[in-house]
């Protein structure tokens, strides 16, 4: 029985355990899509989990859609990047970018070109987004014709060589959580007549497109992708297919050998008991809301390779610390989630040392 201590070999990367930061919106990038200038802080502070997913970076211009979320196509985002990367090297940690395109999840009061945002097709998400002057309904964003999808494709595969020119250990393509890729998946928000809408096959080519060409460009050892089959975020709706046109997915996927599939996990175990079969890879599980005393179960039962957490080590810089120590755990703030300052960033106390000390992490 694998222990959530023991270190794991993920495609090119050797983790030193199966504890990963899920991918995390910070919302904290500077104008021109570059990391923060606390990014690299905040992260290698987290370095000691096995591997850390970064917040969701756009692949293009037309890939961003909240406010000031990083990007990596442009020689300055390489370098924010490579500073954030090298950080969380040094304190021997590893880490992915995650390649987040938002499609129609998107308000053009959120961007620099203030475009009407792109999806599979013409079908607002029925959804309200926060932007710099409060919380407004997303417009009906327009439908990318057949030759720009295949366009994106190539974003995403930029996005990816670009990613590793900034020492990336490697990339998740956000297959997940109703952004562009799980766009597709959906008859709610795709009702294409090309090659990319209508059959099963047909919804899922854009995710096995994408993965494709960043594993030809950067190695399937260094490409990975987030799933969450069944979720309803941004108006998704998957249909009475959706369980199916996962397991076509995901067989597919696993011929293209990549480094791992991390599902997002909402609530059908058969379908999950399905994928762990048909993926033959290491598989990242992260359940939204696990508590503390459920660390681990999922690794222990066999149904996954490594788990995924995201508030607590939003929360508690030293997790793996207060994990092997018992300790308790600090609250997420859940006010300083998107934006601002190091307040509920970079500031969220270690563990009190042995002299009783409790300090900002360093
Ligand atoms: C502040 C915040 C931002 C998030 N941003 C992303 C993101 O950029 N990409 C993504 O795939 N999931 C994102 N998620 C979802 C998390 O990766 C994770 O699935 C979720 O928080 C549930 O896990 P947890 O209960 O351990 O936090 C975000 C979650 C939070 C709390």
């Amino acid at each position: 029985m694998s222990d959530i201590f023991s270190p794991i070999r993920l495609g090119q990367a050797q983790l030193s355990n199966r504890l990963v930061m899920a991918p995390m919106t910070r919302s904290r990038a500077e104008q021109d899509g570059s990391p923060g200038e606390l990014a690299a802080d905040y992260y290698s502070q987290r370095a000691a989990v096995g591997l850390i997913v970064t917040e969701g970076t756009q692949p293009s211009d037309d890939g961003q859609g909240y406010l000031t979320t990083p990007g990596i196509y442009t020689d300055a985002h390489v370098a924010g990047w490579k500073a954030v990367t090298s950080a969380v090297h040094t304190m021997g940690g590893r880490i992915y970018i995650q390649l987040m395109h938002a499609g129609r999840m998107s308000h053009p009061d959120n961007t620099a070109h203030h475009r009407q945002g792109v999806a599979p097709s013409a079908i607002a998400p029925g959804a309200p987004m926060f932007t710099a002057t409060g919380m407004k309904d997303i417009p009906t964003p327009r439908a990318l014709t057949t030759e720009e999808v295949r366009q994106t494709v190539q974003d995403f595969r930029f996005a990816a060589r670009r990613a590793i020119e900034a020492r990336a250990d490697g990339v998740e393509i956000h297959g997940a959580n109703g952004y562009l890729v799980q766009q597709f998946f959906a008859p709610s928000a795709n009702l294409r007549t090309d090659e990319y809408g209508g059959s099963i096959e047909n919804r899922a080519r854009f995710a096995i497109e994408v993965a494709s060409a960043v594993a030809e460009e950067i190695g399937a050892d260094r490409t990975a992708i987030r799933l969450s089959p069944g979720t309803t975020i941004g108006g998704i709706d998957e249909g009475a297919e959706g369980p199916d046109l996962y397991r076509y997915l995901v067989g597919e996927l696993d011929k293209l050998g990549l480094a791992y599939v991390h599902v997002m996990h909402t609530g059908n175990e058969a379908l999950l008991a399905d994928i762990r079969k048909r993926w033959h890879q290491a598989l990242i599980v992260n359940r939204p809301g696990r508590g503390r005393e459920e660390i681990g179960s999922d690794i222990a039962s066999g149904l996954a390779d490594l788990e995924a957490y995201g508030q607590m080590i939003l929360a508690n810089p030293d997790f793996i610390d207060r994990l092997k120590a018992d300790a308790p755990m600090n609250e997420a703030d859940r006010s300083t989630f998107f934006g601002g300052t190091a307040k509920g960033y970079t500031d969220y106390p270690t563990q009190p040392d042995a002299t009783g000390v409790t300090e900002a992490a360093q």
